[in-house]
């Protein structure tokens, strides 16, 4: 890490072997948690509903995460469950059921559904005050528009990782790999906001030489699902690494960064696990809070 950069942060933050700030998503998730804790318990009613579909053991082991974290957060939760070989038609009316329900404030589809049900069609039955994952048309133009909605939780908790540990944004190149909807152009969208001016580029799989294209880069977020994609070389000393990237390997769960080789590099960097996921059901909760007061002003 070079000494000027160093010079940017302050010193109290946890760091790596190697000397970079390590951005930890257990703390900074606790932290939210504990902050809804404290405003839900004034005596709100919150509720975060989940729907699953069908039998993926990851899939449920997230959802499974995100109900014990509402309930920490002072959150009611309920959960449908259809079996994998639910229609199209079951799936969009468990759906509706919810968004029709006074009592639910947030709702959140499990992805990917199985294979043979369309998931946009599933989503399009929410309404975008419930829209707590920020996935539908409306969630989604309205971010494009920068007018006031639901946004993604997994790109949100990546800003609020950059904030957290003063990652400087303004002014600043980042490359974010992979473009799907679920992060990758979101997270282009985020960055380039006003008030964030950073200067986004978003690259890919195909992306010619990625790894100069990644070393011009103060802020690197990668999304690509590509298990080990960024490496040491990849990274300009000094910058801030953000691994979103999750493929199942026989070792288990491993992220697009490879944080041996890239922490002594790196000015900072997230773990895998403990890292960006932790942060997406951090925002999970605080849209679902902001979901409650969305429809209580309606
Ligand atoms: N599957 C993996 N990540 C997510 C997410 O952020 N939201 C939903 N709905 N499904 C997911």
């Amino acid at each position: 890490m070079t000494e000027n950069f160093a010079d940017n942060y302050a010193n109290n933050f946890e760091r790596t072997p190697g000397g970079a700030i390590l951005m930890d998503g257990n703390r900074l998730r606790d932290e939210i948690v504990a902050q809804l804790n404290t405003e839900i318990s004034g005596g709100l009613d919150v509720c975060l509903a989940t729907v699953l579909v069908g039998d993926d053991k990851p899939s449920r082991i997230y959802v499974n995460n995100k109900h014990r974290k509402a309930t920490e957060a002072g959150m009611v939760s309920r959960h449908v469950e259809l079996g994998a070989d639910a229609t199209q038609a079951e799936v969009e009316a468990a759906v509706s059921d919810l968004a029709a329900d006074p009592g639910v404030h947030g709702i959140l589809v499990q992805l990917p559904l199985p294979d043979g049900l369309d998931a946009d069609a599933v989503l399009e039955h929410l309404p975008p005050e419930k829209d707590v994952d920020g996935l539908t048309q409306r969630s989604m133009g309205a971010l494009v528009r920068g007018q006031q909605g639901h946004v993604p939780c997994t790109p949100l908790g990546v800003m609020r990782l950059l904030e957290r540990y003063d990652v400087a944004t303004s002014g600043k190149k980042a490359v974010v790999i992979g473009r799907s909807t679920l992060v990758g152009l979101p997270q282009v969208l985020l960055l380039g906001r006003k008030g964030v001016d950073a200067t986004p580029t978003l690259a890919h799989s195909r992306t010619d030489d990625l790894a100069s294209v990644c070393r011009e880069a103060d802020i690197v977020v990668a999304a690509a699902g590509m298990a080990g994609l960024v490496t040491a070389d990849f990274v300009k000393p000094g910058a801030a690494v953000l691994d979103v990237g999750i493929s199942r390997s026989e070792s288990g769960i491993v992220g697009d960064v490879d944080f041996d080789s890239v922490e002594s590099v790196a000015g900072a960097v997230t773990p895998m696990p403990g890292g960006t996921g932790r942060m997406t059901i951090a925002c999970l909760l605080q849209n679902t809070l902001a979901a409650s007061r969305m429809l209580a002003a309606k």
